[in-house]
C-alpha cells in the first residue's frame, strides 16, 4: 500500500448493532450471554442494500471496503459450515458478505475482510496469551490448536467463495507465531496484502485512532491507518460522539501524504442502513477529499526541505508537481518557503482549486537584526482564504 495507497471504507457490522452501544457490547457492558447471543434471533436487516453502501463509498472517493466477517463476539456474517452462530440462522437468513461481494464486483470496488482472532463464542476460542478475552465462552480451558483449525477452515471459506479479496485484516494479535495461517491466506489469494495483527508480522502496519505517527514524513513500512467517524465505537452507536470534520480530514491528510492507506469506519445500524448522521460525517470528509483530485494517492515522498516559516507540512510529488500538505492547517493567509528549487510556474490551492498569487521577495517579518537588512527572499504564496477552510488541512499544488 505504500506505492498504491488508497482511501477505504471500514465497516463494523454484526448483531451488536441491535444494542446501539458498541461492537464489544457483550463485554464492555457485561451483558448476559444468553441475552446477547439471542440477538441473532432478532437480526433482520430488511433495509440492507449493499449497492447503496458501495455507491456511498465511491462517492466518498474510496477505492475499497473492509468489512467485519467475524468480530470478537464470534458471530459470523457469512454462510459458514463451521458454526451455527451465523447470519443464515437469523430471521434475515441471507449471506450478507456474498451480497456485498456482488455489489462490489458490479461497481468495481475492492473488497477486504476483517477477522477477529478473539472469539467469545467458540468453545476453544480462549487464548490466555492475547488480550480481549473477557467474555470467552470457556475461560477454564484453552486449545488454540483446535481453534486454529476452525480459523483456517473459516479463512478458507472467506478466501474461496467471495471472489478476489484485496486485504486481510486480522484483529488482535494472538501473540502466537504460526506462519501457516498467512501461508494459507496467500495460497488462496495470491497478491493479497495482510496486516500485522495476525499470526506473523504480515505485510502492513495498522496504526489506529488518535495514533500520531512519529514526526515522520514517510512510512518505512506499508501502512494502513484506521479510525471511525465516531470516537466511542466502531459498531453502530445510537449516541455516538462524532469527530469533527477537521480532526478526520487532518488525520487522513497526514497519514496518506506519508504514503499510508486510510480506512474510515462507519457502523451500519440493525436495519442495514448507514444512517443519516454517519453519512453526513462521511460526506463532510468526502467533500474535502474529492477536492484533492487524487493527489493523496500514489504520490511519492518529496525529500526537498522547503522550510515553511511556521506551519507543519509534508511534501509529496505526483505527475511532476509538488504537493505541500499543511496537515494541521496554516496560521495566516500565506505560506512562506525559505527554500525552493526555483520560481514556480503556477501555484494552486487544492481546497478551492483556485490559482494563488506568489512572489519571491524578502519579508519584513524576517530581517537580519545585526545589519538591519532584509533577509534572503522567500517564496511567498499569499492570498490564501484560510478562514474559509478552517475545518480542513491546507494543500498547495506547485508546478515548477
Ligand atoms: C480495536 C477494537 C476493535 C475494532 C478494531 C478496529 O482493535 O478492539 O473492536 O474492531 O480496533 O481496528
Amino acid at each position: 500500500m505504500t506505492h498504491e495507497n488508497k482511501f477505504g471504507m471500514f465497516i463494523h457490522w454484526g448483531i451488536y448493532s441491535l444494542t446501539g452501544l458498541h461492537e464489544q457490547a457483550i463485554a464492555r457492558y457485561d451483558l448476559d450471554r444468553a441475552y446477547y447471543e439471542g440477538l441473532a434471533n432478532e437480526f433482520d436487516p430488511a433495509d440492507y442494500d449493499p449497492e447503496q453502501w458501495v455507491l456511498l463509498a465511491k462517492k466518498a472517493g474510496m477505492k475499497y471496503i473492509c468489512i467485519t466477517a467475524k468480530h470478537h463476539d464470534g458471530f459470523c456474517m457469512w454462510d459458514t459450515k463451521y458454526t451455527d452462530y451465523n447470519i443464515m440462522n437469523t430471521p434475515y437468513g441471507k449471506d450478507v458478505l456474498k451480497m456485498l461481494a456482488d455489489a462490489c464486483k458490479k461497481h468495481g470496488m475492492l473488497l477486504s475482510f476483517y477477522y477477529s482472532n478473539p472469539d467469545w463464542h467458540h468453545e476453544y476460542g480462549y487464548n490466555p496469551a492475547s488480550t480481549h478475552q473477557w467474555k470467552s465462552a470457556r475461560m477454564d480451558t484453552s486449545d488454540t490448536e483446535k481453534y486454529r483449525e476452525y480459523v483456517k477452515n473459516q479463512v478458507t471459506e472467506l478466501l474461496t467463495n467471495y471472489g478476489p479479496i484485496y486485504t486481510f485484516f486480522w484483529d488482535i494479535p494472538p501473540k502466537i507465531e504460526d506462519p501457516s495461517l498467512n501461508e494459507l491466506v496467500r495460497k488462496l489469494q495470491p497478491g493479497i496484502y495482510i496486516n500485522d495483527r495476525g499470526w506473523d508480522k504480515g505485510d502492513f502496519s495498522t496504526p489506529e485512532r488518535e495514533y500520531q505517527a512519529a514526526e515522520g514524513v514517510s512510512f518505512t513500512r506499508m501502512t494502513e491507518a484506521c479510525n471511525s467517524v465516531g470516537q466511542q465505537s466502531w459498531g453502530y452507536r445510537a449516541q455516538e460522539d462524532f469527530y469533527t470534520k477537521r480532526h478526520l480530514c487532518c488525520s487522513i491528510d497526514r497519514i496518506m501524504s506519508m504514503g499510508g492507506s486510510y480506512l474510515l469506519n462507519v457502523g451500519p445500524n440493525a436495519k442495514g442502513v448507514i444512517d443519516e448522521k454517519y453519512t453526513e460525517k462521511l460526506m463532510a470528509v468526502a467533500d474535502w477529499y474529492n477536492r484533492m483530485e487524487g493527489c493523496l494517492e500514489c504520490a511519492e515522498h518529496d525529500p526537498f526541505s522547503y522550510e515553511p516559516r511556521h506551519d507543519k507540512y509534508i511534501a509529496t510529488k505526483k505527475n511532476g508537481k509538488t504537493y505541500l500538505h499543511f496537515y494541521n492547517g496554516i496560521i495566516s493567509e500565506s505560506v512562506a518557503l525559505k527554500n525552493y528549487p526555483g520560481s514556480p510556474k503556477k501555484v494552486r490551492l487544492m481546497n478551492s482549486g483556485a490559482e494563488l498569487p506568489f512572489a519571491i521577495e524578502p519579508l519584513p517579518e524576517f530581517f537580519d537584526g545585526k545589519t538591519g537588512k532584509a533577509s534572503a527572499p522567500f517564496l511567498h504564496i499569499y492570498g490564501i482564504p484560510s478562514d474559509e477552510f478552517v475545518s480542513e488541512p491546507i494543500v498547495l499544488e506547485i508546478e515548477w
